[in-house]
């Protein structure tokens, strides 16, 4: 390993001068004044935040309003469900979860005293499928579907009551018809856009004749999150991803969804946000980037989902290595060496963020990250340098959800709500949960209380839940809806 005691004129120790064992708590001392300076614009202070919760406001109502919803950028899609479970769920249930990484096809049981049992499997979408033709797509869930049903011996010929997570802007019209608005993420089907998406499963099912399904509801996976949580703790009002994409719903009042056409004699319904489209009108210049700008240029959808490319962990990484390298390239990082993994797109997985972030002794994880990135020789203020860009890049992405987060809250002005989250970046960064809670409460009203619940397994657990709700309120005297205010 290489050190490099002397950097911008102080004296530097070596790896082998630190006492960094056990304990150890980064240090930004190490790092660079050229690098804090030029990682100044990923800092957003309390000013520029409260900035974007306000704007986040002004959205999210213009979303619920008729007549300013058609020209919104947060689309605040009604989710048709308006009902908690209420643990008089029963039967067996099966669900359909789309929209992270992988595709999964789950069996869920719901039984006495909050009986659960679950079977799943996971499934690749490879990459072709994901960019390629919407009835390929179709198809290849029905596939997966049926090897599941098969293999868990169920009766193929009995249609078992389904609910299906597809975790992208759904303009739903009921709670089994929904119009794709556009893909997100890692997708881009052609055929998808403004059909509707159950039938487009139905009739894929249908083309293979060997499997009987009742779609019950469609959901996405926030929504899935909010019943997931809400099964064991009814304060759950809003239910966050932040994950592979990011997002958030709550439970809004009726008479302010001005589009909901559904039952206007339950008190509230679940709005879809759909908020990782905010600042696609422009809304987040002021604060981004030019490697945000950058990682929008290079995506499958330049000019939408600009909030959601600052946080999530479909880009983080991404966000992280554009800095690296044009640090690098102006001899600020490396000695100004790259290796070819560091120039390659994609390459730097968040996870790697998290890694790095998580180091608890002499730069192991970082020097580790770095090395399978290409980069052998670090120095030690290399790593502080690295370690530093991380976690502008996350802080920034955590303190973004909070603005939003803090908008929400501030908005539905109930004094206790317990929020549930799930998502890949939520559960394995280590201080993203901290850091998002510390800010959310600086932002948000002083008489508002709110917790942060783990969600387990929202989108299978959740796409049962409102299967069975929905089942279960075909019998009206066992309905329960959210509690009024
Ligand atoms: C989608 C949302 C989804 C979120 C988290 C976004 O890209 O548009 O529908 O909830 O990702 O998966």
């Amino acid at each position: 390993m290489r050190t490099k005691p002397e950097m911008m004129g102080q004296l530097r120790p070596a790896f082998s001068e630190l006492n960094l064992s056990e304990g150890f708590e980064f240090d930004t001392e190490m790092v660079t004044n050229e690098i804090k300076e030029d990682c100044k614009p990923l800092l957003l202070s309390n000013e520029q935040l409260t900035t974007l919760m306000n704007d986040m406001d002004v959205a999210i109502r213009n979303g619920l309003a008729k007549d300013t919803n058609p020209s919104s950028i947060v689309k605040c899609y009604v989710t048709y469900v308006q009902d908690l479970p209420n643990g008089t769920e029963r039967g067996k249930f099966l669900a359909l979860d789309l929209g992270g990484t992988n595709f999964r096809v789950l069996l869920i049981e719901l039984g006495e005293n909050n009986y659960f049992h679950m079977d799943s499997e996971i499934f690749k979408v490879p990459a072709h499928i994901q960019t390629g033709k919407g009835t390929e797509l179709f198809d290849h869930i029905a596939k997966c579907l049926a090897e599941f049903i098969k293999k868990h011996n169920l009766d193929s010929k009995k249609a078992l009551p389904l609910g299906f997570t597809f975790s992208f802007p759904l303009r739903q019209v009921g709670l089994t018809k929904g119009y794709l608005n556009s893909w997100t993420k890692g997708f881009n089907c052609s055929g998808v856009v403004d059909e509707d998406v159950v039938r487009l499963l139905k009739e894929a099912i249908k083309r293979r004749k060997d499997v009987e399904i009742d779609v019950c509801g469609i959901l996405n996976d926030t929504t899935g999150t909010i019943m997931s949580c809400a099964w064991k703790n009814p304060n759950t009002k809003i239910g966050l991803i932040v994950g592979t994409g990011c997002n958030a719903c709550y439970v809004e009042k009726v008479e302010n969804a001005e589009l909901f056409d559904g039952d206007k004699t339950k008190p509230h319904v679940i709005v879809n946000t759909e908020w990782g489209a905010f600042g696609d009108d422009g809304k987040l210049d002021a604060v981004r980037t030019k490697y945000d700008r950058q990682i929008d240029e290079d995506s499958l959808n330049p000019g939408q989902q600009r909030f959601e490319k600052m946080i999530s962990g479909m880009y983080m990484g991404e966000i992280v290595r554009l800095a690296i390298v044009d640090l690098a390239n102006q001899n600020k990082l490396f000695e100004g060496r790259l290796s070819e993994q560091m120039k390659t797109k994609g390459a730097f997985g968040t996870s790697y963020v998290s890694d790095i972030e998580s180091d608890k002794a002499n730069y192991k994880e970082t020097l580790k990250v770095l090395a399978e990135m290409g980069i052998n020789d670090p120095s030690l203020v290399d790593c502080a340098n690295v370690r530093y860009i991380c976690e502008c890049v996350s802080r920034r992405s955590a303190h973004l959800v909070s603005a939003g987060l803090a908008a929400l809250l501030n908005k539905m002005d109930e004094k206790s709500v317990t929020i549930g989250v799930d998502g890949s970046v939520y559960r394995f960064h280590p201080y993203f949960h901290k850091l998002m809670v510390e800010k959310t409460k600086q932002l948000t009203k002083s008489d508002i209380k709110f917790d942060l619940m783990l969600s387990e397994d929202g989108s299978g657990r959740g796409a049962a839940l409102v299967a069975a709700v929905a089942v279960r309120d075909e019998l009206p005297s066992m309905t329960n809806g959210f509690s009024a205010k």
